[in-house]
């Protein structure tokens, strides 16, 4: 397939709308289209078909039972495709447009192939103006995962893009990097009024309980599904995120971290993500190209921004391991956690 690549300045010169109209026009005839948003890029296709909700999961190799999330222009519009509750609309009110999804009854409009054959159906409403631009003028709601090849890190730059999606969609729209450099949050509205969190984002645990207290979070957030064990959301049971070099996450002081890595990088040739105050620890241990800058230890919100593009290009390195520094859980270090967890395949070295 020949995929044509447009640059997105702002939406408002005739280049970008000519652009914008070409892109709704594929999504209207039932193509695929890869989009920038807030979090990650979108690989998107018309939320309201099957047949085109099915070209995603080819074009990605994603497993038919994980569903899609349907983006849409405006908070309102989740009513054409979910029943929406009051509980709904505080969310909306606070965090929409923005990098938040909720699961919401579905209304029969969506096709099953979306929606995994669930009754409920993911709904969020991004805040990236190239986005909202071509949900808008496509006139449908856009199915969108994450625009990469499944179980790799998702793309937060087109670069990414391309390597995973030329040749398996018609348009890529280049909207320079994306903001958060992880995806949404996600929450599911349960019948008795609590929320429970499926996916840590950037809309922190802290900003959802000034909405409601009643808030559970997921067991699979923090850790691996024990065999058996039924998920609540079904992309929480596979293989996410991961590079193609082992990702090896570290807990423990940074001198017993900088210990390890030294001994090791005796041995074989390793990277590492590092912090930019633990840099002087390895001058003499890793070369330039292995230490990895991940921003201030402080700046956890920088390191959110750079975690899937450093892995990805640390990927390039053709060394034998990554290491990383565990991050701490609290506010947008849940989310932080949660993917490197699984980047890493829950191998987590305990120092000290
Ligand atoms: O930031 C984001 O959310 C990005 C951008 C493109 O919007 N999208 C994204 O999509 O991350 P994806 O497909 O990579 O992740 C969606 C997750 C999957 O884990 C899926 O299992 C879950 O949402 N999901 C979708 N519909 C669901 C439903 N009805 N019930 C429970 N989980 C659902
Ligand atoms: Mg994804």
């Amino acid at each position: 397939m020949n995929t044509i690549v447009s640059k997105i300045v702002s939406c408002k010169t005739p280049e970008d709308i000519a652009s914008l109209d070409r892109a709704a026009q594929v999504l209207r005839q039932g193509g695929l289209v890869v989009f920038p948003t807030e979090t990650v890029y979108g690989l998107g296709g018309n939320g309201l078909d099957a047949d085109s909700a099915e070209k995603i999961f080819s074009a990605k190799g994603r497993p038919a039972d994980n569903p899609l999330i349907l983006h849409i222009a405006s908070p309102e519009d989740a009513e054409d495709v979910a029943y929406v509750s009051p509980l709904y609309t505080a969310l909306a009110d606070a965090f929409m447009p923005g990098p938040l999804t909720v699961i919401l009854p579905a209304k029969a409009c969506v096709p099953l192939r979306v929606r995994a054959g669930l009754p409920t159906v993911a709904v969020r409403c991004p805040q990236h103006p190239v986005a909202r631009e071509l949900i808008r003028r496509a006139g449908v709601p856009i199915a969108a995962p994450s625009a990469n090849l499944s179980g790799s890190p998702s793309t937060t730059c087109v670069r990414h893009v391309i390597m995973d999606m030329m040749g398996r969609v018609d348009m890529i729209l280049d909207g320079g990097e994306t903001t958060f450099g992880l995806e949404s949050t996600i929450v599911k509205i349960e019948e008795n009024g609590t929320l429970a969190l499926l996916r840590p984002g950037a809309i922190t645990v802290e900003m959802l309980s000034s909405v409601t207290e009643k808030i559970n979070i997921a067991d699979a957030v923090f850790s691996a599904l024990k065999a058996g064990e039924t998920v609540l959301s079904p992309g929480m049971k596979y293989k996410h995120y991961a590079p193609k070099t082992q990702l090896l996450l570290l807990s423990g002081s940074r001198e017993a971290m900088a210990k390890h890595i030294e001994k090791k990088a005796k041995e074989f040739s390793v990277a590492a993500l590092i912090y930019d105050e633990d840099m002087p620890l390895y001058m003499d241990i890793l070369p330039a190209e292995c230490r990895i800058s991940i921003g201030s230890r402080s700046d956890l919100t920088t390191e959110a921004h750079k975690l899937f593009y450093l892995l990805r290009e640390a990927d390039a390195l053709s060394v034998q391991e990554i290491y990383a520094p565990l991050p701490s859980k609290e506010g947008i270090g849940m989310a932080l956690y949660n993917r490197m967890i699984r980047a890493a395949a829950y191998t987590v070295i305990k120092l000290d």
